[in-house]
């Protein structure tokens, strides 16, 4: 996993880039931690660098502290650490949908006790503000939910947003206005390919549901920190979601050749050897 870095003065990122092999681009995936009078960690990474993430974590709030882990939905690249971050944090209760906890129960033992189910509308104080339950614009999860922090504006958007980039960088803003248009419709597609078959007029209501929020910040999990006043310019992008090229996963041929590049560069020493 990067570093983790500060984006508001009571958010920090845990950021992960995930190198897409062969296709020149990063994917982010962030957790975030929000330092209310409660404190809240907002999903719980991958679980390949679980020991990292732990540290993270660490480095930023004492897991005694905190008192609520929100997970967005129940895919592994949200719940990487999720068993690990409550095992450290007695004192936290899980919000999540009922039946992520459900789900998550078939694969790890769920502290049903600690479960707080959420969904959309649903309000939680967390001691010096309160936190509104938001279902994002796009998801690949129907159990997808974000939450709005009412006292900042802060928009944590879960997949909504996301986007698939030339490189790692912590702001939104220093990526390129095509690369990142692009690389937005693209995680789009491929995450939300069901936006090809809504009805564009429903789809636009939606849209304008999450420009009424007037979000100061958007905290997506997959795109770096970005400011509200990008807010716009990433609507018109999902906009256009529905009619752009839908994605197509790679063939068999396409994949070797991404584990292909994969395989780390042989060392200086085997090549001499060879030779
Ligand atoms: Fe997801
Ligand atoms: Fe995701």
């Amino acid at each position: 996993m990067d570093a983790p870095y500060q984006a508001a003065p009571d958010v920090h990122v845990l950021p992960n880039n995930l190198p897409l092999p062969g296709l020149g681009v990063v994917l982010p995936v962030n957790a975030y931690v929000l330092l209310a009078e409660e404190p809240v960690l907002i999903d719980s990474g991958i679980g390949s660098d679980s020991d990292q993430f732990m540290d993270a974590l660490a480095s930023i709030v004492d897991p005694k502290e905190l008192r609520w882990v929100w997970l967005t939905h129940d895919d592994a690249d949200h719940t990487g650490s999720i068993q690990r971050v409550l095992e450290a944090a007695p004192q936290a209760r899980l919000v999540t949908n009922a039946f992520s906890a459900m789900r998550m129960a078939t694969w790890w033992p769920v502290p049903f006790e600690r479960v707080h189910a959420i969904r959309a509308g649903d309000r939680i104080p967390v001691g010096d503000r309160t936190l509104r339950a938001v279902a994002p614009p796009l998801f690949d999860s129907p159990l997808s939910i974000g939450l709005v922090d009412e006292a900042t504006g802060s928009f944590f958007s879960v997949d909504s947003f996301g986007a698939l980039l030339p490189e790692p960088t912590q702001d939104a803003a220093e990526v390129p206005h095509e690369a990142l248009a692009g690389g937005m419709v693209a995680w789009s597609t491929a995450d939300s390919p069901w936006t090809h078959i809504v009805d564009r007029q429903s789809f636009g209501q939606v849209l304008d549901g999450v420009r009424r929020l007037q979000p100061t910040r958007i905290f997506s999990s997959h795109l770096p920190a970005a400011s509200g006043t990008s807010i716009d310019r990433f609507l018109q992008i999902l906009e256009s979601v529905p009619d752009a090229e839908p994605a197509v996963p790679p063939s068999n041929e396409e994949f070797q050749h991404m584990l292909a590049a994969m395989a780390p560069p042989e060392a200086p020493s085997q090549m001499a050897a060879a030779t």
